[in-house]
């Protein structure tokens, strides 16, 4: 293993929350980050100790960004394949790989790959057009959902479909984009594995979280869920096999469909830090964020261990105008990102609370 010491630099593409509280991370540690990002004053970039703001499609600006770093990760899954490969060029380690991102940004190859890495999924099909929708509407059944293939996050980019009639609308409502339909799941829950694979192949999962929603975006994360073993064996595998498939180094969440009789659907992953980690920030032994920035320097992996049970609730648009009676809660953990802006919808901010475990 060749570790990267203490003064190494690590890039990261992505200017967001999840490169921000990466940032933070890496400072104990004795790193320095540098950010890409396409916008100015990003969140990341205020924590960091420089960043380069250009266009992910600048592939100069990339190399040069790369050359100034000992390894680049990534904490954006629509960098696009080819910024990727310029780091790549560079002649600089990228962890994860590019097909790490190739496979998750496109929703298709990512439940086709999940498929054959040997875990189950909703039935799909493709829908690339009109053509495709007798042969769709057969193979799925209804209800189902009408999803883009490329670029939908925090609910977008979906459409419900009751019946064979409503596809064209969802279709169009889609802008005609290259499509997926996946049957709906009537699961009993939704639960999450976020897990670590190191340099040497080391894999650590965190205990499981369960995740609820509200208008599709991540409301409210638990962990450690109360899940069977057998459940939690099951996510275990999955997220390994996903990891290996993927000869992946870093940190990846998981996002899974609990159905009644206890097995296991993968919905999708994310092949970086996930918001359903963000309770190991104050809940765990290593924190999601410190985890990666191990794995992609080459460390070794941090304990995951729960410090208790831990509940993380989003600050979504004006929640995050609640910040100071959460001043006020002992034992409330605020976490803001920096964003100037509030907007119905966007992930301003979360909160975290951890409580004794039951013995
Ligand atoms: N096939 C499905 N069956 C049931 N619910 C679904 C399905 N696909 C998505 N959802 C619901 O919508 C949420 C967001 O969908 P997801 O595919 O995870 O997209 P995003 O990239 O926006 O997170 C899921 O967490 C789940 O609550
Ligand atoms: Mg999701």
């Amino acid at each position: 293993m060749t570790a990267l010491p203490p003064g190494s630099t690590i890039g990261i593409l992505g200017g967001g929350q999840l490169g921000r509280m990466l940032a933070m991370a890496a400072a104990p540690l004795g790193f320095d980050v540098k950010i890409f990002v396409p916008q100015d004053n990003s969140p990341a970039e205020r924590t960091a100790a420089g960043a380069t703001v250009a266009g992910y499609d600048d592939l100069d600006a990339v190399e040069a960004f790369a050359r100034g770093c000992d390894v680049v990760t990534y904490e954006f899954e629509n960098v696009p394949a080819d910024t990727a490969r310029a780091v790549e060029r560079a002649g600089v380690p990228l962890r994860p790989g590019a097909q790490a991102l190739e496979v998750a940004q496109d929703r298709l190859k990512e439940k086709t790959f999940v498929n054959e890495s040997g875990a189950a999924t909703v039935a799909f099909a493709a829908v690339s057009s009109p053509d495709d929708f007798a042969g769709a509407a057969d193979s799925v059944g209804f209800p189902a959902i009408l999803k883009t293939r490329h670029g939908g996050y925090d609910g977008k980019g979906q459409a419900k479909v009751g019946s064979a009639a409503e596809l064209e609308s969802a279709f169009d409502s889609l802008g005609r984009r290259p499509c997926i339909l996946e049957a709906m799941c009537g699961f009993v829950r939704e639960v999450s594995v976020i897990a670590a694979r190191s340099l040497d192949g080391d894999f650590v999962p965190y205990p499981l979280a369960e995740n609820e929603h509200r208008d599709g975006i991540l409301w409210r994360s638990t962990s450690p869920a109360e899940a069977k073993p057998a459940v939690n064996d099951e996510a275990n595998r999955i997220a390994r096999a996903i990891l290996e498939a993927l000869d992946y180094v870093g940190v990846i969440g998981v996002e899974l469909f609990e159905c009644e009789d206890g097995a296991l659907l993968v919905n999708e992953f994310a092949p970086r830090v996930h918001n359903s980690g963000h309770w190991s920030i104050e809940g765990s032994q290593t924190s999601q964020f410190e985890q990666h920035i191990r794995a992609v320097a080459g460390w070794p992996l941090g304990d995951p261990a729960p410090l208790g049970r831990a509940q993380m609730v989003n600050l979504i648009g004006e929640d995050a105008e609640t910040w100071p009676d959460l001043a006020r809660e002992s034992g409330a953990h605020i976490h803001l990102y920096g964003k100037n802006d509030i907007r119905p919808g966007r992930k301003m901010g979360h909160v975290t609370r951890v409580s004794p475990l039951k013995s």
